[in-house]
């Protein structure tokens, strides 16, 4: 399975499709051809017997610090067209188990993309966040339905509301990740699991992955659709565009003059 992007880097073994996000430079930030790559290889692996488990990580250190900025200060559309869309659809509809393995940033979509993998293994030297409204955005990737579900409404509105990061233990604590493991262990728990998950009957994984989410996944989707809409609509904003330059010119935002 070849991918279409050299900073996403796919291959098979033993029936695992393991995906690497791979630009340690921008700390593996994510550009829409880097959505398009992982979209085309989501759904490609989909319908392929020959891949029964993905697991997702991220090359040098980091998993992702989430949309490239300059890309969407570049006017780059997230609507449900976008590469952004696609790749969200083909995770969160995907119908076999994923494993993701952090370390170091996961931020933004490298957050709640956690809502949509089955399990993830983190290591100790991870850290979240979801820093929407500190880049004068909103909940994504249906963060803000199934955050409070998992978490309680308190914290995930400290968590949405405040943009507080967040570390290994604590995404445990959340349910976002199974296991805090030492940083070098992440990929090798993911795996392991990974490797267990591939020896079981396929259709019993596959059926019992959809039971676990029939409940909430139609209400999801429309979520997903709804918070698409409004992000796209506040990329067009001020504060939104005072929160990226703030980060390109490595200073605080300034929202003192907004209503
Ligand atoms: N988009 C574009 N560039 C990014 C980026 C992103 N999401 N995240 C990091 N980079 C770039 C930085 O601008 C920096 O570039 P430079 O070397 O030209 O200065 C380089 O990657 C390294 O990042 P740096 O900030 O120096 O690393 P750090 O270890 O101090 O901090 C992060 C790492 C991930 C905590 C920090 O980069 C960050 O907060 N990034 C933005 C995350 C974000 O808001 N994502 C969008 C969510 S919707």
């Amino acid at each position: 399975m070849k991918s279409s992007c050299p900073e996403i880097r796919a291959g098979v073994a033993d029936r695992i499709l393991e995906i690497t996000i791979d630009r340690p430079e921008r700390k593996n930030a994510l550009t829409m051809a880097m959505y398009s790559a992982m979209a085309e290889l989501l759904t490609a692996a989909a319908d392929d017997p020959e891949v029964r488990v993905v697991i997702i990580s991220g090359a040098g250190g980091n998993f992702t610090s989430g949309n490239d900025l300059t890309d969407f200060l570049g006017g780059s559309a997230s609507g449900e067209e976008s590469p952004v869309f696609q790749f969200m659809q083909a995770l969160y509809s995907f119908p076999k188990p994923v494993v993701a393995a952090v370390n170091g940033p996961a931020i933004g979509i490298g957050t709640t993309m956690l809502l949509h993998c089955d399990m993830a293994y983190a290591g100790e030297d991870a850290i979240f966040q979801m820093p929407f409204v500190d880049l004068g955005l909103c909940p994504e990737y249906a963060s803000s339905y199934f955050l409070p579900r998992i978490a309680g409404h308190a914290r995930a509105s400290e968590l949405l509301l405040l943009s507080r990061k967040f570390d290994a233990r604590e995404a445990v604590s959340l349910g976002l990740c199974n296991a805090a493991v030492p940083a070098e262990e992440a990929l090798a728990s993911a795996r392991a699991t990974a490797a267990e998950l591939a020896q079981k009957a396929p259709a019993a994984v596959r059926l019992s992955k959809r039971l676990l989410r029939r409940g909430t996944h139609d209400a999801g989707l429309e979520v997903i659709r709804e918070e698409a809409g409004h992000f796209q609509q506040r990329l067009a904003s001020e504060e939104f565009k005072e929160a990226a330059t703030a980060f390109m010119e490595k200073r605080p935002a300034d929202f003192s003059r907004f209503e």
